[in-house]
């Protein structure tokens, strides 16, 4: 076989990513030769501590301090940010690299889901890629599934669990019936949750996903700001049981937790596992699941993205150039339909069941079923009102109409119901 130039990449940023990256080209080096047709080489890196230990050995490459540098060199084709952040170095980096006619690789969702439309422009003009596999759900390579394997595909829905963290406290407090302040605490301890949580679980890493495979799946603008965010943070341990005894369990849909059936695919998703749900009109339901982080799921996606640069087979990072994309206005929520979960605590009085059913009634909410626990010691009562099929704006107005009554002892919780 012929020698082939070797293919050189520039990483910048060697944390968890960068450095799985890193060992995954020497692990794997033989056979992504063959593979990509010609080696895949790290020539220069580059981090804020240059004496940092990384586990890896990393004197064999040529450490520049100012990022930037990587992107005037000659001797660099690719250039891989794993930095972070969706504004700031990452994207002075990206946005330098592109204009440099020099095609990027990146992990970086915030960054994508913020300026992704502006990086695809960049690349688009200059005629290179812009590969981001492992920006959305780590190793899974549901970027590719969308942007080529369902290309054909009118996509009507894409969902699923996009969130590990959440994932792993929720399935966590469902195996072990405990409540979320103390598994988010254990999870912080054991390095699944970082220190300042927010970004996981009030649902905005979620949103930083969804908001780039919504575009990829329906052909619109990246719009991060049409995403409407609920997160975990008030699910508790007797939300679980209840959703339990009525054959679902609570999974992080998206940026909302969501009834999923236990019969649906996504209930048997555990732990940190991601998994993605697309409806096509021709191939039908597909389901991908896998890690959706870690420094070997990441970097496979990373490299997977190498790989495709090296064999020149790339196209539109959205599927289709950013002037086919269209301007999608906010989704009007309110007039979506479907099942409910509404879980109340109430004080232990007579009367109160009767003025939930009032304000339900007069929203035009109708009930399917009710639950109701004992009193506690403190004298509170559980009650669940799983609803027919009812739009969210009268789910809105019933609670509205319940906001600040004597009987309410805390916010009551909304969970739709996966269909
Ligand atoms: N971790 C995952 O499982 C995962 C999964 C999917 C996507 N991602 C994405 O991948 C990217 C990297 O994540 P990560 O987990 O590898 O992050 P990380 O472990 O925090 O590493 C970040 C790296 O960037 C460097 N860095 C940060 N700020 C810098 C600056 N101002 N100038 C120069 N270097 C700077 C750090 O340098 P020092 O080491 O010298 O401090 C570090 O090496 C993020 O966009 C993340 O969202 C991560």
């Amino acid at each position: 076989m012929e020698e082939q130039r070797p293919m050189r990449v520039a990483i910048a940023g060697l944390g968890t990513v960068g450095t799985g990256v890193i060992r995954l080209l020497d692990t794997n080096r033989e056979l992504i030769m063959r593979r990509a047709g010609r080696p895949i080489e790290v020539c220069a890196i580059s981090a804020r501590d240059r004496y940092k230990d990384r586990g890896v050995d990393i004197s064999r490459f040529v450490w520049v301090d100012d990022m930037m540098e990587l992107v005037r060199r000659e001797d660099i084709d690719v250039v891989i940010e794993l930095v972070g952040g969706s504004d700031g170095p990452a994207l002075a980096l990206a946005r330098a690299a592109l204009g440099a006619g020099k095609p990027l690789v990146t992990a970086n969702k915030a960054m994508l889901a913020h300026h992704g439309l502006d990086l695809a422009l960049l690349a688009e003009s200059a005629g290179i890629p812009l590969k981001y596999e492992a920006a959305v759900a780590g190793g899974i390579p549901v970027i590719k599934g969308l942007r080529e394997g369902a290309a054909a595909n009118e996509i009507s829905r894409v969902y699923g669990i996009l969130n590990g963290t959440c994932n792993y406290i929720l399935t966590t407090m469902e195996k072990e019936g405990r409540d979320f302040d103390e598994v988010l605490r254990e999870a912080q301890e054991l390095g699944f949750a970082e220190a300042d949580p927010t970004f996981d679980i009030d649902g905005i890493d979620a949103a930083h996903k969804l908001a780039i495979l919504a575009s990829l799946a329906f052909g619109t603008q990246i719009d991060f700001d049409a995403v409407d965010i609920t997160g975990i943070r008030d699910v508790q341990a007797f939300d679980i049981r209840e959703a339990a005894a009525l054959g679902y369990r609570i999974r992080l849909v998206g940026i909302h937790p969501m009834m999923v059936p236990q019969q649906h695919p996504l209930s048997h998703v555990d732990g940190s596992l991601n998994a993605i749900v697309a409806e096509g009109n021709f191939v039908g339901r597909l389901f991908f699941q896998g890690a959706g982080a870690g420094a070997g799921p990441t970097a496979s996606a990373v490299v997977a993205d190498l790989i495709d640069i090296a064999r020149d087979e790339y196209g539109d990072p959205f599927a289709m150039q950013v002037g086919h994309l269209v301007a999608q206005p906010k989704a009007d929520t309110g007039t979506h339909v479907g099942r409910t979960y509404l879980r109340f605590i109430v004080r232990d009085k007579p009367g109160v069941l009767a003025e939930i059913a009032a304000a339900m009634r007069d929203a035009g909410v109708s009930i399917e079923s009710v639950i109701q626990r004992g009193a506690s010691e403190d004298g509170s009562v559980l009650l669940v009102v799983v609803t027919h099929d009812s739009a969210e704006r009268a789910i809105a107005q019933t609670l509205d109409q319940l906001r600040g009554a004597d009987s309410m002892l805390a916010k009551p919780m909304v969970m739709h119901i996966l269909d």
